[in-house]
Order: C-alpha cells, then structure tokens, then sequence
C-alpha cells in the first residue's frame, strides 16, 4: 500500500497544529495590543523608552539581568479603602459615623483624624462596604472616596503598585520578564531606588551595599582611568575594599549609563483599566504609610 498521502497529512497536521499553538494564538492573544490610556487622567500609556534607556535594554538582555530578575508583579486582588478628603461643617456627627464605622478607634483618635485630612478612615474592605462607607460619610458636606488598592505578596515587598500587564512592555523588543527571582523584581526599581550614585555603585559591586549579594560583579561596564588634574564629577565615591588604587578613579562606560537609564525607566504604576488603582495624591494616610509599608498592602486575607 502507498502510505505516501497518509504520512503527509500526518507531517501536514502536526505542523499546522504548531504553528496555530505557537504563532497564531500568542499573535491573536497579544498581537493587537494599542497603547492604552491611564484612568481617569487618561495620559497616553505606555511611553515609549528614552533613546539612551532603550538601548539600555539590550545591555540588560546581553548581560543575562533577566536570568535573576524578573519584572512582572503579580497580584492576588483589590481591596478597597476609605479616604476622608473634606470634613464639612457637621463634625460632631461625622466623628459619631467615623466612630461606628471604626469600632477600634478612640473618641480622640477620630478627632485627630479629622485633623489630618485626607486620612484613610477604612481600609481593606470590599467594594460594597466601602461604598456604603462613603454614603454614611456624607454628613454636613463631608467627602469621602473609594480607593482601589491592588494587593499580593508581591504588592507587600514593595515591588510594584499593581499587577503588570502586558501593555507595560509594549515598546520593549525583546520583552525582559524573566521568570527566576534570584533577586528582587525589577518592575518598578526605576521608582524604587532612582539613586544613580547607588545604581552604579551596586552595578559595579553589589557586595559594596548589599553584604554578601550573590549578584555578579559588572566592572567591564566601568573604566578605571588615571585622575586627570581632578577627579571626575561622574567617578564612583565609597568603593571600599573595590576603590581603585590612589591616583585612579572609576567612571561609568556609555554602556552602563544606558543600562542606568533602563533601570530608571522601569516603572510600570500608572492606574488602567485593566489594572485599576487609585493613585495617592494626598500626604501618607498614617504612621505605617510614612515607615514605606502602608498597611493595605499586606498579603490578602
Ligand atoms: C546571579 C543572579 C543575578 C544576576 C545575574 C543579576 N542580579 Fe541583580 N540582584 C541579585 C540579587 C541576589 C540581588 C539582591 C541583593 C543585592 O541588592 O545585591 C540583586 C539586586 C539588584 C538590584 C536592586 C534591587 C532592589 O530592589 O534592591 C538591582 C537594581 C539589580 N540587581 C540589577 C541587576 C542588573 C541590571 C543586572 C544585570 C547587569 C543584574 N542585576 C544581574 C542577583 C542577580
């Protein structure tokens, strides 16, 4: 018998059955992405990289960053507080229906509360609760506002505001997301830590501020040159056991600048609609929040 139709209808269907698993259904699925905009300031989102920044990218792909960092923050769900912006004219009734809705606290500290607007006056509730907050809030003029506050294990170390979504690498070729966390997530470092002192120091010796980091030492990003007349306002200060020996100095090469500026630019927090969150335009709501953890971004109960 001539097997020959059969076995290319065979080879036919497993190839076709890759390429509609592997090319037509990841294109379908994040092929038609458009950039999007921010809710509700609708700003374009995302901005495409600064020139030095995108090829920063490349010195972070051809470095292997991606092996140890990953940038995608992940998020378990929403909760939702309850910010007291405006007090209005009735405050005795207002600290009586901030008193209901927060048994736990003092006659004083409501008072004190209503002395430090805006001030989360719930937190961590549901979406329904939180409304009904806001309607009893609404004494003698008083405002209040449901805020959306993303949260996950990965909210809680700080490493983002909200889940990452695929519009944040939508300028980005090759997309960097990494999936080992040897060291922290890079999502948002350009809003975390936007020290360039530090950023280059750490690049060039990790082992300088973080004692006994596992990351890999970057010196070829850096050239040790001679002190010229006076030293360099771009020279590394504080090297410790890794200065340079006396005369010499440290400067960052074009190449680590670039990967600076990626680092920098890495900061994917803005609200959307896909990953809604309300954005603090107001002072810390309370001590927590001015200690960096604010309390809403514990772990999901
Ligand atoms: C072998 C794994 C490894 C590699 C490769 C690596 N890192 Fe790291 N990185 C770490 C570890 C572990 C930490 C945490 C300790 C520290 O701060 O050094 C870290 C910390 C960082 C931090 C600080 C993050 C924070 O939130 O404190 C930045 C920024 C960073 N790395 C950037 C880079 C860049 C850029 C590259 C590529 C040039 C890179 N890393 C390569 C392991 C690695």
């Amino acid at each position: 018998m001539n097997y020959g139709p059969l076995v290319f209808l065979a080879a036919f269907f497993a190839l076709a059955t890759s390429w509609v698993g592997f090319v037509l259904g990841p294109q379908l699925q994040v092929g038609q992405f458009q950039p999007t905009n921010t809710v509700p300031t609708r700003a374009d989102y995302p901005v495409a990289r600064p020139g030095l920044a995108r090829q920063g990218l490349d010195v972070y792909r051809a470095n292997g960053c991606a092996y140890c960092h990953s940038q995608q923050v992940g998020q378990t769900g929403t909760v939702c507080d309850v910010s007291l912006g405006e007090a209005g004219t009735n405050q005795a009734a207002l600290t009586a229906v901030i008193l209901k809705l927060r048994p736990d606290w003092s006659e004083t500290q409501a008072k004190e509360a209503l002395g430090s607007l805006p001030k989360a006056v719930l937190q961590s509730v549901s979406l329904a609760q939180a409304q009904a907050a806001v309607k009893e809030l609404a004494v003698g003029g008083a405002k209040a506002s449901v805020w959306v506050v993303p949260v996950g294990p990965d909210i809680g170390r700080a490493w983002g505001k909200r889940r990452s979504v695929a519009e944040d690498f939508l300028y980005d070729y090759p997309v960097m997301p990494g999936s080992l966390r040897v060291g922290p997530d890079l999502a948002n470092v350009g809003a975390r830590l936007p020290d360039a002192n530090w950023a280059f120091r750490h690049l060039y010796a990790a082992q300088i501020d973080a004692k006994g980091s596992v990351m890999p030492r970057y010196p070829y990003l850096f050239e040790q040159r001679k002190i010229d007349h006076s030293p360099s306002p771009e020279a590394l200060t504080s090297l410790q056991q890794f200065a340079p020996p006396s005369g010499y100095e440290v400067v960052p090469t074009e190449e680590a600048r670039a990967l600076v500026a990626y680092l920098f630019s890495l900061r994917a927090d803005a609200p959307l609609y896909v990953a809604p969150l309300t954005v603090a335009s107001a002072p810390a709501t309370d001590t927590n929040a001015a200690a960096g953890t604010t309390p809403t971004n514990a772990p999901a109960k």
